[in-house]
């Protein structure tokens, strides 16, 4: 199939273009680098030796998609292109509004004028309410506690709602839980702006000493060890997850949610644990007070990909941090010269 991947240049579009072209899938990348950057898709061209269009633009702008779209024979969209970042989100509410809902809404626009119908979205493990028992299955009940999970909580509802109307259109809902890990080649991997949010980019900086210690939110938690549990996932199985999802939207009209994580809970411990040992280096930690509005834990049931998309996560917590470790380590600062 020939793919259009909106927010191509990203942490999880690349893996996942990565994939694709492995596959013999054609590729059309649209990102306008708000959170990226064009030496991304250099490295993803280098590692496949495969090329694709590159499409420099905003995918709130109507005209511009539809140019993608008339110049190139489009089958499938994986739309990654949004803003993520949960903390920033609750300052900046209007902004990750604008940009998440309106680049929906042009893209299902431009889709609807050039006849595409098959779409495959990245939600997130944060549609789902907070106080749900885990493991949380597709059916859980939805909700969020903050602007850009309400973003995604939306989308998801435009979808359901586009789907409703043209039954003949197929989209495949992908909530991930917490991707982490890189590419085994160290040539692509998450290349955070700024200070870290997620725990694994700390990780990793703070072993290289860019960072004095890792602040650990919480250690009261009802877990195993007081700290968070999350169900971490390597970005490769994940981006073979939307391998497997573009292939069922092939066969399968209608819109369908699916969980993409390992079903199992970590620790930050057992995360910062793992790391240590697996790459033979330390992680200066503090005990710090918890981060508001993170819930104690949160992983996944993963029996419906596993049943419907014929997908499974295959990789290990240690291979998930020996990969980090080797993309930072090659690339103390990311993608920057
Ligand atoms: P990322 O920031 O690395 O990638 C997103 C890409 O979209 C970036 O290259 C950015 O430049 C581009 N982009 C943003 N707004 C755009 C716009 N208006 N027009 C064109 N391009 C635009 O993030 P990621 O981690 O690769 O996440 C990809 C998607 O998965 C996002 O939608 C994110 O919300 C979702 N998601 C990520 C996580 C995670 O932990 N990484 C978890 C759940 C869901
Ligand atoms: N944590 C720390 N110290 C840090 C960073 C994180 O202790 O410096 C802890 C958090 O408290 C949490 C765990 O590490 O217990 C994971 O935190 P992340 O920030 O890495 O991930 P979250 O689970 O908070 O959220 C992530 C993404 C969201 C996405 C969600 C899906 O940031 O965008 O996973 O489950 F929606």
């Amino acid at each position: 199939m020939n793919i259009l991947v909106t927010g191509g240049a990203g942490y999880i579009g690349t893996h996942t273009l990565v994939e694709l072209l492995n596959r013999g899938h054609g590729a059309v990348v649209i990102d306008n680098f708000t959170n990226s950057r064009p030496e991304s898709l250099r490295r993803v061209r280098e590692i496949t030796g495969k090329s694709f269009a590159l499409y420099a633009v905003d995918v709130c702008d109507e005209e511009a998609l539809s140019r993608a779209f008339s110049e190139n024979a489009i089958d499938c969209v994986i739309h990654f292109a949004g803003l993520k970042a949960v903390g920033e989100s609750c300052e900046r509410p209007l902004a990750y509004y604008r940009n998440n809902l309106d680049g929906m809404m042009s893209l299902l626009s431009a889709m609807g004028r050039h006849g595409v119908k098959k779409l495959v979205f990245s939600s997130s493990a944060t549609v789902y309410r907070s106080d749900v028992p885990m493991p949380v299955d597709e059916d859980s009940p939805l909700g969020s506690i903050n602007p850009y999970g309400w973003t995604k909580f939306m989308c998801e509802q435009m979808l359901r709602d586009v789907v409703a109307a043209r039954p003949d259109w197929s989209v495949v809902l992908l909530r991930y839980f917490n991707p982490i890990g890189a590419h085994e080649s160290g040539r692509i991997g998450e290349d955070p702006s700024g200070i870290p949010n997620n725990l694994m980019p700390f990780i990793t900086q703070t072993a290289l000493g860019r960072r004095p210690a890792l602040r650990i939110f919480g250690n009261d938690y009802p877990t195993r060890d007081g700290t968070g549990v999350r169900d971490y996932i390597h970005v490769v199985d994940l981006a073979l997850g939307h391998v497997a999802a573009i292939e069922y939207a092939e066969k399968n009209a209608g819109c369908e949610a699916f969980n993409l994580g390992t079903g199992q809970g970590y620790s930050v411990l057992d995360l910062v644990g793992a790391f240590e040992r697996v790459n033979g280096v330390a992680v200066p930690c503090e005990i710090a007070p918890r981060r508001a509005g993170d819930p104690a834990t949160v992983y996944s049931r993963v029996e419906k990909a596993e049943k419907m998309l014929g997908w499974r996560a295959t990789r290990t917590l240690e291979e998930m941090c020996r990969d980090a470790w080797r993309w930072q380590v090659k690339n103390p600062n990311g993608f920057a010269e």
